[in-house]
């Protein structure tokens, strides 16, 4: 038989590793929902307009993006990022402003596979609607550093950059065209023929040709109208205020089409580069209004989940959680001591596992040190004619004999 395996770039995430990603979303959620986000659980594919509306310039829209017709013709995508769906909800619902919404969810890029880059992957993302004060900038920067320190990250980079509005833009645009006309034929073959038309993709283009002929381009912290120099000045303080430490990449423009004004990345230098950017995020105060809704400012980031656990193995930070349970429960009368021991046990809160099948003591012991329980009780024919338990510490070999109707207590108080 034909033995299946998981689609190319995509991973099964099994125990133990699905507990350390467990506990990273509830670290996330944590940390989020005390900065007064609320969880938004939106669907896996949209209509493709919602993503071909706000990125038509970019790969994660033009080349990478899952879209299909499902069986009525609908012309859908899976998502390829999380902030499309929530300004979509939002305009959908109209929730009352701010509306501040964080998000678990995989998303899908047809990308070319490697350690740290899949073609389904997590992000843990926020996005808050409804306000273009700076200090909100700085908080929504701030929180997603916060989640890196949380974890016991310690080599990781923030930088900001401001991409300006529709009022300082195209005078910035023009000059890049300029600079980027000046040079074509120093260009990759991809950017030459579309530099005229998607200039800032320019600026994020890894290749050495792009990244050389833009070396000295116009920058757009040098081209900001007022209101947005201001604008970035006040994210600055507000960040210096928080004792979070940036800088600035002028050449930050990102991957999506719809940012304005603030952008930010926080990069691991533990990874490779390639693959180092562990979260980005940034405004797109235009974006409520191109899916149809009103003009509402949005700033928000989306943190990669595969990214950041890699980076905590690169750092040794945020180990995993020790055993899955507590106790394993060991019965060589038969099963069904151990069967109402760990039923009563779960009852309590404690975590407790056994063996099935009616295996021998040596193979049920094998069983408990593989778990990384903490604990095991033992009920051989002796404790069950005596009406005990023995409660034996796996680290350390120590024994007690326990009274069976003691044992759950004895073994709260152990933990
Ligand atoms: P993004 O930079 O495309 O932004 O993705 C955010 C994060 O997701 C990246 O920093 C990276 O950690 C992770 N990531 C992206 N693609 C992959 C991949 N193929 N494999 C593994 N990890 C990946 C966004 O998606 C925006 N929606 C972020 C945002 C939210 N901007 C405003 N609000």
């Amino acid at each position: 038989m034909e033995e299946f395996r998981a689609p190319k770039g995509t991973r099964d995430v099994l125990p133990p590793e699905s507990a350390r990603w467990e506990r990273l979303v509830a670290l996330f959620a944590a940390r989020v929902e005390r900065a007064g986000f609320g969880l938004v659980l939106s669907p896996l594919f949209e209509d493709v307009g919602v993503f071909t509306r706000v990125g038509e310039g970019t790969d994660v829209v033009r080349k990478e993006m899952y879209d299909f017709a499902d069986k009525d013709g609908r012309p859908l995508a899976l998502r390829p990022e999380g902030t499309a769906p929530v300004v979509r909800a939002y305009v959908q619902h109209r929730p009352p402003l701010p509306f501040k919404a964080w998000y678990a969810a995989p998303n899908f890029r047809y990308e070319r596979p490697q350690a740290g880059r899949y073609r389904q992957h997590h992000q843990l993302g926020v996005e808050a609607l409804g306000t273009d004060d700076p200090d909100l900038d700085a908080e929504v920067v701030a929180l997603a550093w916060s989640v890196a320190r949380d974890l016991g990250l310690a080599r990781v980079d923030l930088v900001l950059n401001s991409l300006g509005d529709d009022a300082c833009r195209p005078a910035y645009l023009d000059a890049l065209r300029a600079h980027l006309a000046a040079r074509v034929d120093q260009l990759c073959d991809e950017h030459r023929a579309t530099a005229a038309a998607h200039p800032l993709r320019v600026l994020d283009c890894k290749r050495p040709e792009c990244v050389s002929a833009t070396g000295d381009a116009p920058r757009t912290v040098d081209h900001l109208c007022a209101d947005c120099a201001g604008h970035f000045d006040r994210v600055g303080r507000g960040l210096a205020a928080l004792g979070v430490p940036w800088r600035l990449d002028p050449r930050l423009v990102r991957g999506l089409d719809y940012y304005t004004r603030t952008t930010f990345e926080l990069k691991a230098s533990a990874l490779e580069s390639a693959q180092n950017g562990i979260g980005g995020g940034g405004r797109y105060d235009n974006l409520a209004e191109a899916l149809g809704g009103p003009p509402t400012p949005g700033i928000g980031f989306g943190m990669g989940v595969e990214r950041l656990l890699l980076a905590c193995d690169a750092e040794g930070a945020f180990a995993g959680p020790g055993g899955a349970v507590d106790v394993w429960v060991v019965d060589t009368t038969g099963g069904s001591a151990a069967m109402a021991l760990a039923a009563e046990l779960r009852e309590a809160g404690v975590g407790a596992d056994r063996s099935f099948g009616g295996r021998s003591m040596k193979a049920q012991f094998k069983a408990a040190d593989r778990s990384g329980a903490r604990l095991a009780l033992v009920v051989g024919d002796r404790e069950a004619s005596e009406g005990t338990v023995t409660v034996r510490d796996m680290r350390t070999g120590d024994q007690e004999v326990v009274a069976r109707d003691l044992v759950v207590d004895v073994v709260g108080m152990r933990l």
